[in-house]
């Protein structure tokens, strides 16, 4: 089934979802922020959750559903996943400016930082509830068995592109940025 190996990057998620959670009392005790941890707390997110989970999720399966008669309920939860896969890239966004903010300063930015971390710990665990419980299993009646193994197969191709796309992206964003 499809749905295993998205299933399987949620409960990896949860877990980094936890140690951001468990950041966040730290950074207040301190008014300060350990830049390490959440430079790659953000990469993770971008990459793993982002690009590699909702992207197989979107350009995959919500595209081969968008294809199927859905029922209306259905539908509507797509829509919804979709739209909150959105706000989420907008929290890191925002949770990456002020990262960025506070480096430079050594003030500015915190709270920002606080604000959008509590957001992200929120928002995972139900987004992905929401998957588990009441989407994921039951779309799987729309597909065929072969349908849902050139699932399965599609997926470990986007995700064998993933690692060669990250870094050709990063090669390529510093080329950009040489000064002349
Ligand atoms: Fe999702
Ligand atoms: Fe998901």
């Amino acid at each position: 089934m499809p749905i295993g190996p998205l299933m399987i990057e949620h409960r990896l998620i949860e877990r980094m979802v936890k140690l951001m959670a468990e950041e966040l009392p730290k950074m207040e005790e301190k008014r300060g922020v350990n830049i390490g941890f959440l430079s790659e707390a953000i990469d993770f997110i971008r990459t793993y959750a982002d690009r590699c989970h909702h992207g197989k999720e979107e350009d995959i399966l919500f595209r081969d559903l968008a294809a199927k008669l859905l029922s209306a309920e259905h539908k509507k939860v797509m829509n919804e996943l979709v739209e909150e896969h959105i706000s989420a890239r907008k929290i890191v966004s925002r949770l990456a400016g002020a990262k960025e903010r506070y480096a430079r300063t050594q003030k500015d930015g915190f709270q920002e930082m606080i604000t959008c971390l509590t957001e992200l710990v929120e928002f995972y665990p139900a987004h992905i509830e929401k998957e588990d419980k009441r989407f994921f299993l039951p779309v799987m009646n729309y597909f065929t068995r072969q349908e849902k193994d050139e699932m399965l197969q599609e997926f470990w191709a986007f995700d064998k592109n993933l690692v060669h796309e990250k870094y050709r992206n990063m090669v390529e964003g510093y080329e950009k940025n040489k000064k002349p």
